[in-house]
């Protein structure tokens, strides 16, 4: 990364106008000899409470107590890092920055990023001129025009047209002094495969979408085809050391001043979904070119904006991007807001066929994607069943487990208490009950086949006891075979715990539904059924035969108690006990073989 001299620096912010920058972004007015005052930009008030100094070229704000130099307003107010907000200052106050001592290594490094940035830069306004000017991108400007993209907004992103010969920009940054090698590296040229020591243009015939980072240099492209049999309909830039499609975010450049000053960046599936959104005056708005929005695009979004409003297809695949964000954002102090849009439609062909109010007003509409969460799930849940109600708890047990205190959690369990007729101190118990690990649910847990204890909290649950319980769980998510197996054992012989016990006479019968009529006095009851159901969620894929052997295991185990038992009082009957345990002992190989059989 270049680092740039202290000199620079000090010469940057000698050079600066600090109320020509402040007062981009707050009307300012004059309030002492060396103190301007206006409302302050980064919280919303109504009278005045930040204060700026021209001469220090420092600000502070008594209301929410903002306060830093020229570098740090810019760089809060636009989204940069230090070097991006550095830069910026001294392009617009010609200031030239000197670069410290690199080492050769690094230099070198450097200036081929640059020149490759420079190639690729040159590329975009190639193709950007060639599709106002040629003739033969006149299908692509009627096309444009047709999904209501204006010349504006088009040349605002360096949208363009890549030629339908196989080696113009070739030719072209050639004849500019670049190599074959470097055409190759940006991916603007390919090797030919029946002829690898030729190569020729990548993209043709293709409307281009540039993208860049933060502060504008081109990196790639995304080209949409233009006749119905050129496959793939978006052709992307490959990885290269210029390009990783992983960390780039569509439009961010143009996005980021508008984001950072809203705190909060509108995220969507595709290129023209940016481009419809821009021009309908929704700034904030950046690409993440498919519905995977990764790891990498998060920690540049953060830089810029708290905020992340997802505004993709209500498909499955969209709903699915939103769970994944949701996970992502999660362990960052990140806010995830949904725009519910309807299923099959983007955020473009809704402005097209419903008009840029329409969008707006659903963004201005978004909700905390909890809540979204939560109405799905009562969607797609009949609640006025007890198995519904049921299942619906179970779905809604991760994202209310992982959301932190607050407003937002408050109002979702308020709506899901409602909704699964529980009243909330309850709906939270049951919640709490659930997160509760006190110890793990192995694989062997689940398939009730004695493995290693696991403690944790320090408790070490009794290994018999965590065999009933994996047993009673899987009853819960083997409804059927477990209401029969509840019916047919005798709760007092099988199981030893005395909460297991109380569980499974709780749960006989209701299978199905085993939150509903819990007793409101037995608390750990409560949780202990709570964390029943949530096992059962986890479980997976299920086989009857599971059940069968968790239930012989705790068969087992009853004539082991009972033979020791016998032992003690004189070995009466300890024959008759050896052999019924031996052929319980049998059953649960035969068992455990056909187990294994199917895995
Ligand atoms: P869509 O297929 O929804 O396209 O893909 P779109 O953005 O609506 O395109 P238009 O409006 O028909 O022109 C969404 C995004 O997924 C990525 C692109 O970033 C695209 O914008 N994508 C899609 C690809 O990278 N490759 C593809 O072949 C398709
Ligand atoms: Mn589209």
């Amino acid at each position: 990364m270049t680092r740039y001299t202290a000199d620079s620096r000090d010469r940057v912010r000698d050079a600066v106008d600090m109320l020509a920058v402040v007062s981009q972004h707050t009307e300012l007015r004059r309030a002492g000899a060396s103190e301007y005052v206006g409302r302050c930009p980064f919280h919303d008030e109504r009278t005045p409470s930040f204060g700026v100094n021209p001469i220090e070229k420092v600000y502070h704000c008594f209301g929410c107590q903002a306060s830093g130099d020229v570098f740090t307003f810019v760089m809060e107010t636009e989204g940069l890092d230090f070097a991006g907000a550095l830069q910026m200052l001294a392009d617009r106050f010609g200031v030239e920055l000197q670069t410290e001592q690199e080492d050769p290594r690094a230099a070198q490094r450097r200036e081929r990023r640059e020149r490759l940035h420079s190639l690729l830069g040159r590329a975009a306004a190639y193709y950007a001129r060639y599709l106002w000017e040629a003739r033969e991108a006149r299908p692509a400007r009627e096309y444009l025009d047709r999904r209501g993209l204006g010349e504006e907004t088009l040349r605002d992103f360096r949208v363009g047209y890549a030629p339908s010969a196989w080696d113009r920009m070739l030719t072209a940054s050639r004849r500019a002094g670049f190599s074959d090698e470097d055409l190759l590296a940006v991916g603007l040229a390919q090797r030919s495969k029946t002829n690898p020591g030729r190569i020729y243009d990548r993209f043709r015939e293709r409307i281009m979408f540039p993208s860049t980072d933060a502060r504008g240099h081109v990196l790639g492209f995304g080209a949409r085809a233009m006749r119905e049999n050129q496959h793939p309909k978006y052709l992307n830039t490959a990885e290269s050391e210029i390009y990783q499609k992983r960390s780039v975010l569509f439009g961010i450049d143009r996005a980021r001043a508008a984001a950072a000053r809203a705190d909060q960046a509108i995220l969507v599936e595709g290129y023209t979904d940016v481009l419809a959104l821009h021009q309908a005056g929704l700034h904030e708005a950046v690409g993440i070119m498919g519905t995977a929005l990764t790891e990498e695009q998060i920690g540049e979004l953060q830089r810029v904006a708290q905020v992340l409003v997802l505004c993709l297809d209500a498909d499955a695949a969209g709903q699915e991007a939103m769970l994944r964000a949701a996970a992502l954002t999660e362990k960052r102090r990140l806010e995830l807001q949904v725009v519910p849009l309807p299923e099959g439609t983007d955020p473009a062909e809704l402005i097209a066929r419903d008009g840029a109010d329409a969008l707006r007003q659903r963004v201005a509409a978004s909700v905390p994607f909890l809540k979204f969460h939560i109405e799905r799930i009562l969607d797609r849940n009949d609640t006025g069943t007890a198995a519904g109600r049921d299942e619906a708890f179970r779905q809604s047990l991760d994202a209310l487990g992982n959301q932190r205190e607050g407003a937002v959690k408050d109002d979702a369990v308020r709506r899901l208490a409602g909704a699964l007729d529980l009243t909330e101190p309850r709906l939270r118990q049951l919640i709490e009950g659930a997160a509760q690990r006190t110890v793990a649910l192995g694989g062997a847990g689940a398939t009730g086949r004695p493995g290693t204890a696991a403690p944790t909290n320090g408790v070490t649950l009794d290994q018999t006891v965590r065999v009933e319980r994996a047993f009673l769980a899987l009853c819960v998510a083997l409804p059927d075979a477990g209401a029969r197996m509840l019916f047919e054992i005798d709760p007092d012989q099988l199981i030893t715990s005395g909460v297991m016990r109380r569980a499974a006479r709780h749960i006989a019968g209701r299978t199905h539904s085993p939150l509903a009529n819990l007793p409101p006095d037995d608390e750990v009851l409560a949780r202990t059924v709570a964390d029943l159901v949530a096992r059962a969620g986890r479980a997976g894929h299920l086989s009857e035969d599971q059940l069968t052997h968790a239930r012989l295991v705790l068969e087992r185990a009853r004539l082991e108690r009972a033979i020791r038992r016998a032992r003690a009082e004189g070995a009466v009957g300890i024959g008759e006990l050896a052999r019924e345990r031996e052929a319980v002992r049998e059953r649960i190989r035969q068992v455990y073989a056909r187990l294994e059989r199917a895995l």
